[in-house]
């Protein structure tokens, strides 16, 4: 069974977060969620979800998904010995960006992105920010020169979306493809 640690930020677009989330979970992958201070209230607020309780349905329904502590500094994935395969950082904001960049591993997020680099595990980052600074595209420009895959929160309009599920569906079926995990989550381009 693949192992997929996901971070949540308090970027815009936690939206992402929760689709991505539930995909993984439909496919059998064992799911590690690690939300940041902000990262709850931002998506608290965005969705209007209550977090608590869709935690306790996922954990209900499904029996391998995991909630971190983000201060839990001694949880398994924060070890390189722990076998974990991808580390998704959706969204992620410029705050958590510059600390992964810069090498902090002061949370348990920054920690197992760290972990992750220092092992040659699959990293994504989909940040989210708009206008982007110097800071943000060097911060980025470093990750991708280790390997990270920078994949952008911006959804194609080719497919022809007509609602918002489409949008989000979109980066969700991207970061699945970059994964190599099937999905038809969006009409893929044949020309
Ligand atoms: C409603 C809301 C939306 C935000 N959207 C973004 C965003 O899209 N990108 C970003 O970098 N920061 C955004 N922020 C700011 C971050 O939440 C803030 O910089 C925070 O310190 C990030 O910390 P974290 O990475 O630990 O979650 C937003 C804040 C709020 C309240």
């Amino acid at each position: 069974m693949k192992k997929i640690v996901v971070g949540i930020t308090g970027a815009s677009g936690s939206i992402y977060a929760k689709v991505l989330i539930e995909e993984l979970l439909k496919r059998g992958i064992y799911t590690h969620v690690i939300f940041t201070d902000n990262g709850k209230k931002v998506m608290q607020y965005e969705t209007s979800l209550d977090i608590e309780k869709w935690m306790k349905l996922l954990k209900e329904k499904y029996n391998h998904i995991k909630a971190e502590d983000i201060n839990n500094l001694f949880s398994g994935v924060a070890s390189g010995s722990y076998k974990f395969d991808a580390v998704i950082v959706l969204p992620c904001s410029m705050g958590t960006l510059a600390e992964i960049s810069n090498g902090l591993s002061k949370n348990l997020l920054c920690r197992v992105a760290d972990v992750a680099l220092k092992e040659n595990r699959k990293l994504v980052i989909v940040p989210r920010e708009t206008p982007l600074n110097a800071i943000h595209l060097e911060n980025m420009l470093k990750l991708s020169k280790l390997g990270v895959t920078i994949l952008p929160a911006i959804p194609g309009f080719y497919h022809k979306p007509e609602t918002l599920d489409d949008l989000v569906n979109f980066v969700v079926g991207k970061i699945l493809d970059n994964l190599s995990i099937e999905n038809e989550l969006f009409k893929k381009w044949e020309g």
